[in-house]
């Protein structure tokens, strides 16, 4: 059996399956027929905080977490969908050029979602922390993304499966199972493609600040709403 090595940091792989998880109960929570709105609004709040784990990870994570080692310049997607016409795509040890256009695609969809959230209401009894403190016609055009942004990533969502079941069956790359474990056999990656650890110190430093962040954006400073249900 071949060696296998370390590619993908534990705080990226905890990272991709909560977002997974939360993405996913984010929308069966917001059918109001469920009556799980307040439920919704704090997975809302928790994607918040992954979705700005993720991007201070683009910047400080390990190097296949990095923006830089995956952004998708126009150069790097050229060479690779060249490779992929000629049948000669190799497995890459990080995301590849097209994969990559994918995730930054997910992570802007659900950030928009995320955010147009928090200054929406249901014209019931929910409301983001910033309703009413930004002008009606703002108001308004959040409601439109919330209610409009979703399908959008439903099909991005759904490409990312589909992208992921075609390499998996077809190039026969191996995909999942690093997403999980972390590790690729050596004979796929190059040695030098190795991260030594998965930097969970300042993974954590970094938890503790985004969790008092975001308390302090959706109690501390959020304004308190007139109540005018009746
Ligand atoms: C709502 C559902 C999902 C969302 C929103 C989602 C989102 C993402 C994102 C943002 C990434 C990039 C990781 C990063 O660098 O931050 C990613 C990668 C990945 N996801 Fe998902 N994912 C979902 C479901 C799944 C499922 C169900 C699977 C497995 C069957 C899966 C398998 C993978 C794999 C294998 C990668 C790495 C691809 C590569 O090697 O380039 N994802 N996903
Ligand atoms: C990943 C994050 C989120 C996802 C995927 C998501 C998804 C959705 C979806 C699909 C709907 C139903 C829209 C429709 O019926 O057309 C909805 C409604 C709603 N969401 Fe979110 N949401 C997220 C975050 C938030 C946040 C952060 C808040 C507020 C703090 C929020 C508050 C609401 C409210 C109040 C409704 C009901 C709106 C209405 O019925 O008019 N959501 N959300």
């Amino acid at each position: 059996m071949p060696k296998h090595v370390l590619i993908w940091d534990l705080p990226l792989r905890i990272f991709h399956w909560l977002f997974a998880c939360t993405v996913i109960a984010s929308w069966y929570t917001s059918d109001q027929d469920n009556d799980l709105i307040d439920v919704h609004m704090k997975l809302g709040y928790f994607a918040l905080g992954l979705l700005v784990f993720r991007i201070l990870w683009g910047f400080v994570g390990t190097k296949h977490s990095r923006f830089s080692a995956f952004f998708p310049t126009a150069t790097r997607l050229r060479l690779y969908i060249e490779d992929l016409k000629n049948n000669q795509v190799k497995s890459t040890a990080g995301h590849n050029p097209l994969g990559s256009l994918m995730v930054f695609l997910m992570i802007l969809l659900i950030s928009l979602q995320a955010i147009s959230g928090l200054f929406i209401n249901d014209d019931v009894f929910s409301s983001g922390p910033y309703y009413d403190s930004v002008s009606k016609e703002l108001e308004q055009f959040m409601f439109f993304l919330h209610h409009n942004v979703f399908d959008f990533m439903i099909a991005a969502i759904v490409m990312h499966l589909l992208a992921i079941a075609y390499y998996v069956r077809v190039k026969k790359q191996l995909l999942i199972i690093p997403m999980i474990t972390g590790k690729k056999p050596e004979n796929l990656v190059k040695i030098t493609d190795k991260i030594k650890h998965s930097k969970i110190f300042l993974a954590v430093l970094l938890v503790i600040a985004i969790t008092a962040f975001i308390y302090w954006l959706v109690v501390v400073n959020a304004p308190v709403i007139e109540e005018y249900y009746y």
